[in-house]
């Protein structure tokens, strides 16, 4: 594998540095264009301008463009307005100066510099060639024989690359493009997920640059630079006082180097007193490289991290708002054998009393892997399988990859074959490879049309076997190509428009799994929210559904690693996400089973998977310690639902990251900026998960000095701003809840989240130092879009404040019947034992409650209330 991409790193780089800037003009507006100089050009090179767009969109984002003026053929369409130059903003804080001649943008706030583009000099875009003209050129001009110098070898190479039996031959010649950024004063950057690598980006000056390809890697390799499933050409840089982003939309094979120039400190004379000491600000320079497309780039300038998640989101869309059922525990292997097999496995949740919400099917649940089908002897009656699944309030997810198995008997196959529905090979005919069904040939998803009638297949009637409680896995979507170079489609194949595969490549999975959370919900008649899992994604990938790391293995690196998997994807737009639980690949010995479980009870998509022939791990086989163990991960992930699916809509509307690095929340503390370990959920609890074996004690950083911090067990304080070695035994999850906080939570766990829809809630409320606390809860029916079109939901907003907590509305707009009650309320850090408490409804009744006041751990509890939580109330204590 590590060939194959040095191969490929190479190539690119190379190309890279063939290329040429001859012109370039900026627009003021699509009408009138703003000349603003060339370069000189070397001898060999003829004129082609390039045109540079520089607008300003709204939310303080600015837009750069790059462009041949008149290329031989469309390089990239380009939706969306090119807007007019603009030079400051509103408020005067942000201004974009552009020079000519070095060409040359600086982005300024305040009049300091915070984003320089091209100022090393890195602009590169090769322009697009005839192929005889390019050949004859040389040959003539130089009266070289072609084929024989090592010149025009070289510069064959870059027509033609050879990988293994693959020629990758390209069209119109090399195409890449390049640009430079300079980020004054930045040195911890994060984001362009997908890698098996630490949340902060590393130096990229002594070793490999960051790949952005979409690949199938088996049991890839932890702390590599590689290109794995998903990519998202995102970044974001981060200091104290300012957080900034660069989205570089292209969806070609990319290339990210990062270098970082420390701040230095320098005398500027000898002379003199202190002031003659400078410091010169550090500065991360990142150099972008595509294979092809165009330039086009969105500067995000914050300021601040919430700003910057909120800019990104107004251009790629925000996370979709999951079904409930989604965020409870899924239970996956492959392959769950037959009927039988997932009765007993269903079964064994409810014996063992662990809640569970889905069950999956992989591959083999198909007829000879062809999907939309069942296998007939193992999966007789698959609506009798959804109905025992239904009487349990659970739901089903079975796979539907790419690829389709070259079949004339086949209808789905038949049907993409007559239509012209397959991406084709470079001559014309549908391109086949091999995958899971042998010979297959690959839906073309860039195609709208094809995306449509993708989409009509997940209708009932069409899919035989279908309920509505069955929802789909998008899997191998990179795609994968076994025996294809690299284990994926040719970089020519040929897509919809003409547009070759390495134009798109990394987005190819993105529209399969657009197509099929569309179907779901148009199986639905609109009316239902889909569940979608996709391996494959890119920028954007939040609006239809979930994603995982794919083929991870069960190792304790693989564990460790998945925080800051998870915690990069977060940043980058994908709240949805998780990793799977015990290791996709061997097999997990108890204790890292265990451990796996408590940290994935806290992270945001919670499913067990594993692969063939390993041993199977359903969570009661290994001895009732364990399932003990296990069953209290669980439960505890179905007690915080309801601070979870608030989470979600907090990301739904307002983009802010269900799982977020400490550094989100604490933007100021240097401290925080390259904490990996551990991580918030949301902003009120923080959670060390352990990813060592046998470990005796833990050192949890818990930051900000004005902060205080509650175990959420134990309810032992800390004052923040302090790293705390915390006793740990195989039954503790350290997860701590920030003072100033109120957790909305379930107090009795059912089956499924479908049990829990009247159970009642509890209100864990941390004070702050000055003795108060927020929160907030939402809620609504948990699968339909009624929220949205009929603003069926409630949103309520926790207040405890001068010793009085209340229930509030938060969004007028909303209405949802409920009859639920908060039945339980803990309020952590009160001083002082109260003499009475009162509960206050909105009538005016006034009633005492029933208390409990432990002064060794400052804890006030009360129980068997019955407040409704749809009603304004309040709580009384004195
Ligand atoms: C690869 C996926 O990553 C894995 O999760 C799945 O089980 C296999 N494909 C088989 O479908």
């Amino acid at each position: 594998m590590s060939s194959a991409i040095t191969r490929s790193t190479a190539a690119l780089q190379r190309s890279c540095r063939q290329a040429h800037l001859v012109a370039i003009k900026a627009c003021q507006s699509s009408s009138e264009e703003l000349y603003i100089g060339t370069r000189p050009l070397e001898a060999d090179v003829c004129e082609i301008p390039l045109v540079a767009e520089v607008s300003g969109i709204e939310k303080d984002i600015f837009r750069l463009k790059i462009n041949e003026e008149t290329p031989l053929k469309t390089r990239l369409v380009c939706s969306g307005d090119t807007g007019s130059l603009i030079l400051t903003d509103r408020k005067g804080d942000l201004k974009c100066r552009i020079s000519a001649n070095p060409f040359k943008i600086d982005l300024l706030s305040k009049n300091e510099a915070m984003i320089s583009i091209n100022s090393l000099g890195k602009l590169y875009f090769e322009h697009l060639q005839v192929p005889h003209k390019h050949r004859a050129t040389k040959g003539n001009g130089q009266n070289t024989p072609a084929d024989t110098s090592q010149e025009d070898q070289e510069d064959l190479g870059l027509w033609e690359e050879k990988y293994g039996k693959f020629v990758d031959v390209k069209a119109n010649g090399p195409s890449s493009v390049g640009l430079d950024f300079s980020l004054h004063g930045f040195e911890h950057l994060y984001g362009i997920p997908q890698h098996a690598e630490s949340h902060q980006l590393k130096n990229t000056k002594d070793g490999d640059a960051y790949r952005l390809y979409n690949l199938d890697v088996y049991g890839y390799q932890v702390y590599d630079k590689m290109g794995i499933y998903g990519s998202v050409p995102y970044l974001l840089a981060h200091k104290q006082g300012r957080t900034v982003g660069i989205f570089w939309l292209n969806a070609s094979e990319t290339l990210v180097e990062i270098n970082t120039e420390p701040a230095v400190e320098y005398t500027l004379t000898q002379m003199g007193p202190a002031a003659a000491k400078q410091k010169a600000r550090c500065r991360t320079d990142v150099h972008w490289m595509s294979e092809s497309g165009i330039i086009d780039v969105f500067l995000l300038t914050g300021p601040t991290p919430a700003d910057v998640f909120k800019q990104y989101s107004y251009i790629t869309g925000t996370q979709a708002m999951p079904p409930l059922f989604s965020l409870g525990y899924h239970q996956c292997r492959w392959n769950y054998e037959d009927e039988q097999d997932v009765k007993a496995v269903d079964a064994g949740f409810d014996e063992h009393d662990i809640p569970y919400d889905v069950m999956w099917l992989d591959i083999e649940h198909t007829e000879d892997k062809k999907y939309f089908t069942w296998d007939k002897k193992r999966f007789a009656n698959p609506k009798r399988m959804q109905e025992l699944l239904r009487s349990k309030k659970r739901k089903l997810v079975v796979i539907s990859d790419p690829h389709i198995k070259v079949d004339p008997e086949y209808t789905i196959y038949a049907q993409a074959k007559e239509q012209g529905f397959f991406v084709k090979n470079p001559e014309g005919g549908d391109f086949e490879g091999i995958c899971w069904p042998g010979l297959s040939s690959y839906l073309d998803f860039t195609n709208p049309k094809v995306r449509e009638w993708y989409s009509s297949l997940f209708a009932f009637p069409v899919y035989q076997g279908s309920t509505d409680i069955l929802f789909i896995w998008n899997d191998m979507n990179e795609p994968s190509v076994f025996r294809g170079p690299e284990l994926t489609m040719q970089k020519n194949a040929v897509h919809y428009g003409n547009w070759e595969h390495r134009e798109l490549h990394n987005i190819y999975g993105f529209y399969q799994q657009m197509a099929t959370a569309e179907g779901l919900i148009q199986r639905s008649k609109g009316k239902e929210r889909p569940f979608v899992l996709s391996r494959s994604f890119f920028a954007g990938s939040q609006k239809y559904g979930a994603v995982w790391t794919g083929d991870n293995t069960a190792e304790w690196s693989y564990l460790k690693i998945s925080i800051p998997m998870l915690l990069t994807l977060s940043v980058s737009g994908i709240s949805f996400c998780g990793a799977d639980v015990g290791g996709f690949i061997g097999n997990p010995e108890e204790e890292l089973l265990v451990r796996w479980y408590q940290a994935a009870a806290y992270q945001p998509f919670f499913r067990g998977h594993a692969t063939m022939n390993t041993k199977r791990r359903e969570p009661w086989l290994f001895g009732e310690e364990y399932t003990q163990l296990i069953r209290e991960a669980i439960r505890e992930r179905y007690t915080l639902l309801p601070y979870l699916y608030s989470l979600f809509y907090q990301v739904h509307v307002s983009s802010q990251p269900v799982m977020r690095p400490l550094w989100v929340e604490f933007p100021d503390d240097l401290e925080t900026f390259s904490v990996e370990d551990e991580y918030m959920l949301g902003s009120a609890l923080l959670v060390h998960p352990v990813t060592e074996p046998q470990t005796a004690s833990t050192d949890v950083f818990l930051p900000g000095p004005n902060e205080v911090w509650y175990n959420s067990k134990t309810f032992a304080y800390w004052k923040g701003g302090c790293t705390v070695k915390i006793p740990v035994t195989l039954d503790t999850i350290p997860v701590f809840q920030r003072g100033g906080s109120v957790v909305p939570i379930k107090t009795a766990v059912g089956k499924s989240t479908g049990w829990m829809a009247d159970s009642p809630y509890g209100l864990r409320v941390a004070l702050s130092t000055q003795g108060s606390a927020v929160g907030e809860l939402y809620l609504d029916d948990g699968h339909s879009f009624q929220y949205l079109h009929q603003d069926q939901f409630l949103h309520r907003k926790f207040l405890f404040c001068s010793s009085v907590l209340t229930n509030r509305c938060a969004n007028e707009k909303g209405h949802y019947p409920t009859k639920c009650v908060v039945e339980q309320i803990l309020v952590l850090g009160l001083r002082k034992k109260p003499s009475s408490v009162t509960t206050h409804s909105s009538d005016g009744k006034v009633q005492p409650a029933a208390f409990t006041y432990c002064a060794k751990t400052s804890t006030l509890s009360l129980e068997k209330l019955s407040l409704s939580i749809g009603d304004d109330w309040e709580v009384h204590v004195s």
